[in-house]
């Protein structure tokens, strides 16, 4: 497509827009268990007023926006308090990746500063998000992966046994994504300050939900910034904060520590430039909305999100695992899990769930199906129940899958060369343009 000759109107462009997203996903009425975290449509239309009182500005010079400062300092100590140390000093970010990255380049810059090192490593559980890989690939730290125990819990030894000389930073989730269990955090964190190493908690996912599950009375293990040895932690807003996207926060426990996150340049002819993130321009939307967000919620309102969520989950976990042949993986800590199949090919039961319009993600090592149970998912947990058992008996009169896209996951999950994965996956998203 060129740029038109000539513009439209604004009415003919949005209903242009609004033909466009006709084949989307339907993530109002509880059909995605990713991607989208719906709180309610007042709490939308806050966002979508907040966001657009903001949408100009640019976080980026905090001289010239003072009311952006002032909101992303208030947005980072809500979340410091939440996470355990009302200290804590952070940035906010454009989302979970861009808080990781930037955790990985302060270990590594931490380090080189203070012990010289030069050839960085960090210490990974397999279950931790793709974005410590996309940090190691963009900033030339070697991820060393060990395998999680039989729970897809951390196993600590095994971390421990790989540190070496270059290892700058040793990481935990709160929870994983694929089974949505919580690391042994104070166990990794004794580990990481025993040896004199950072230690940085993911909780992306988590952040915004452990400490309302803890308040319902839930056991939790610890997993926060009150944990001794921890010294950073990532939390995302624009999860299960109910946020706009592209919110999320790195907090640190110390100033000293932040300031290797950093980038100054002092010799351009534009001036003087300090940038705290990864992006140069900031928008001031995300910013604002998750002020507005958190404010219109507050702790009754979250924790009201929170008790939802867990019934919810604890109906389909239950109801899963009363399924002949259907199994939970492990012990999940909040509203994230996987499930496997015996008997009925799991991918097919996932293919099975698509056709009745439920869009679950596909895990794989073993191949399982997962569930992401938000607010939005309140109440659902029968309907699912039901077409899940559809699905599942479908799946096994079928038997195992030998074409389509049950098949291809199947095939790509087991192979052993992993290159020829990479390279299908390149190719596919090659091909996404054409
Ligand atoms: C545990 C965890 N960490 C990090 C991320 C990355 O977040 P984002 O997609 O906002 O970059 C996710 C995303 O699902 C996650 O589940």
């Amino acid at each position: 497509m060129k740029l038109p000759e000539s513009g439209v109107s604004p009415a003919s462009v949005l209903d242009a827009l609004e033909r466009l997203r006709s084949h989307d996903a339907r993530w109002r009425d509880g059909r995605t268990f990713s991607l989208v975290y719906y709180g309610g449509d007042e709490l939308l239309t806050l966002l979508h007023d907040a966001y657009g009182k903001f949408f100009s500005e640019n976080a980026l010079n905090p001289m010239a926006f003072p009311s952006l400062r002032r909101m992303e300092t208030d947005v980072l100590s809500m979340v410091a308090h939440l996470l355990g140390d009302g200290e804590a000093v952070g940035s906010m970010t454009t989302g979970g990746t861009e808080s990781i990255l930037l955790a990985v380049k302060t270990a590594r810059d931490f380090a080189a500063a203070t012990r010289g090192v030069t050839a960085p490593e960090m210490i990974l559980p397999e279950t931790v998000h793709p974005a410590f890989h996309k940090a190691a690939h963009y900033f030339g730290v070697r991820a060393r992966v060990i395998p999680v125990g039989p729970d897809f819990r951390a196993d600590v030894p095994a971390m421990a046994a790989a540190i070496t000389e270059n290892t700058v930073l040793l990481v935990g989730s709160a929870p994983s994504f694929p089974q949505g269990v919580v690391d042994p955090i104070s166990e990794i964190a004794a580990l990481a300050s025993d040896r004199g190493l950072l230690c940085h908690v993911d909780a992306c996912l988590g952040g915004m939900l452990l400490p309302f599950v803890r308040k319902l009375g839930r056991p939790l293990p610890p997993f926060d910034l009150s944990v001794p040895g921890v010294t950073s932690i990532s939390c995302d807003l624009h999860k299960y904060g109910y946020c706009a996207k592209g919110a999320s926060t790195v907090l640190y426990k110390t100033r000293a520590l932040r300031r290797h996150q950093f980038v100054v340049y002092t010799d351009w002819s534009g001036g003087l430039y300090g940038s705290p993130s990864m992006a140069g321009t900031r928008a001031g939307g995300p910013i604002a909305a998750a002020w507005a967000a958190m404010h219109y919620l507050g702790e009754q309102g979250y924790l009201e999100m929170a008790r939802r969520t867990l019934e919810t989950t604890d109906a389909l976990v239950a109801g899963i695992d009363a399924m002949p042949g259907c199994h939970v993986q492990g012990r999940p800590d909040m509203s994230v899990f996987g499930f496997t199949t015996e008997d009925a090919d799991v991918y097919r039961v996932g293919d099975e769930m698509d056709a009745r319009g439920w869009h679950l993600d596909r895990l794989q090592r073993p191949p399982a199906l997962h569930m992401m149970i938000t607010a939005a998912h309140a109440g659902l947990a029968p309907r699912i129940l039901e077409d899940l058992a559809a699905a599942v008996e479908a799946a096994r009169a079928l038997g195992p899958a030998t074409s389509g896209a049950a098949a291809m996951y199947g095939m790509m999950g087991s192979l052993p060369d992993r290159t020829m994965v990479r390279e299908f996956v390149l190719d596919f998203m090659d091909g996404l343009d054409r």
